[in-house]
């Protein structure tokens, strides 16, 4: 199957697929330095640049996944006009793009204030070009690794979803369950500033609250672009207190070690973060269960 991933940035979206045996054939990337780190990590996959430029055909992809800029959406949006603010509408491109080429599936990934300022409609435009959807939302501390990270992903069927499919296994997602190994993940990993030096191991994060506090949760709070300038976890270890770390910023996602390019200043590295992989991971996966039991339906035989 062959994959488009609109709106690429580092790659997340796209490292998630492969690792569940997805080609990814074409991207689309118009910021300098992350077209840079997607090429150095996926060099056979073409970059068609600036998404509203681009010309499609039907048939030329099965699957586009992708994250169109949560600028308008998420909690620090000056506007709050969801996906009609200037940047946000973008979502039209990625809309266009779905009835132009009429793709098997589609994956579309944004923040979790997605659900209030834009969910309805991509919804119901999804319908109009006669797709099936399904939507869900998925932390990243449930799908291993210890961040809050709380993305909308949607998916959306040309061919329909049966009525007795599950898509998302909402019924065998047992989050009580998850919950209690996260907890005991984080429990091994706390430090107790009342114990003596020689129990000094291991390290937590403290999230910046909207006070300004900084408090433990257990799990890093999410990581954001604007990291660069300032921070919102502090990482307490063993010889101190200091900022997460590029390194650990990308373990946090999911990413290899070796992800950015090697030059790279420590703002590029803090300002690209890309994606949840473990999450992607977890849905393109539920989306090959789903093609090897329904795939070979054509539309109309819900
Ligand atoms: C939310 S980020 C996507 C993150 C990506 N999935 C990753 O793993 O890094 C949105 C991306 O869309 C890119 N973008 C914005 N306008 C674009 C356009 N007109 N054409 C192509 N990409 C665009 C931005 O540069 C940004 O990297």
């Amino acid at each position: 199957m062959k994959v488009y991933d609109m709106f690429s940035g580092i790659g997340g979206f796209s490292l998630g697929f492969s690792l569940e045996g997805f080609k990814i054939t074409a991207c689309a990337e118009i910021e300098e330095y992350p077209s840079k780190v997607y090429a150095k990590n996926f060099p056979n996959v073409i970059n068609y640049g600036d998404v509203t430029r681009q010309k499609y055909t039907i048939g030329q992809f099965d699957i586009i996944i992708g994250g169109f800029p949560c600028t308008d959406i998420s909690i620090a949006s000056k506007t709050k006009r969801g996906i009609y603010g200037e940047r946000s509408i973008l979502w039209k491109e990625y809309f266009r793009a779905i009835s132009e080429i009429r793709p098997k599936y589609c994956v579309i990934e944004n923040v979790f204030m997605l659900l209030g300022r834009g969910l309805n409609e991509i919804l119901s435009d999804l319908a109009k070009i006669g797709y099936d959807a399904r939507w869900t939302v998925i932390d990243t501390k449930y799908t291993g690794s210890p961040q809050r990270r709380r993305r909308v992903y949607i998916c959306g069927v040309r061919d329909g979803i049966p009525r007795d499919s599950n898509l998302f296994e909402f019924e065998k997602r047992n989050i009580t369950e998850l919950r209690e190994k996260i907890l005991l993940i984080d429990k091994s990993f706390e430090w107790d500033f009342r114990e003596g030096e020689e129990k000094r191991k291991g390290f937590t994060y403290h999230t910046r609250q909207r006070s300004d506090e900084f408090k433990n949760l257990g799990v890093s709070g999410t990581l954001t672009k604007r990291d660069y300038k300032s921070f919102t976890d502090l990482v307490v270890d063993n010889i101190g207190v200091r900022r997460v770390c590029p390194t650990e910023r990308l373990r946090l996602q999911g990413f290899p070690d070796d992800w950015h390019l090697e030059d790279a200043s420590d703002t590029n590295k803090f300002k690209y973060n890309g994606m949840s992989v473990n999450s992607v991971r977890w849905v393109a996966n539920q989306i090959k269960k789903f093609e090897s039991k329904y795939g070979r339906r054509t539309n109309g035989t819900i």
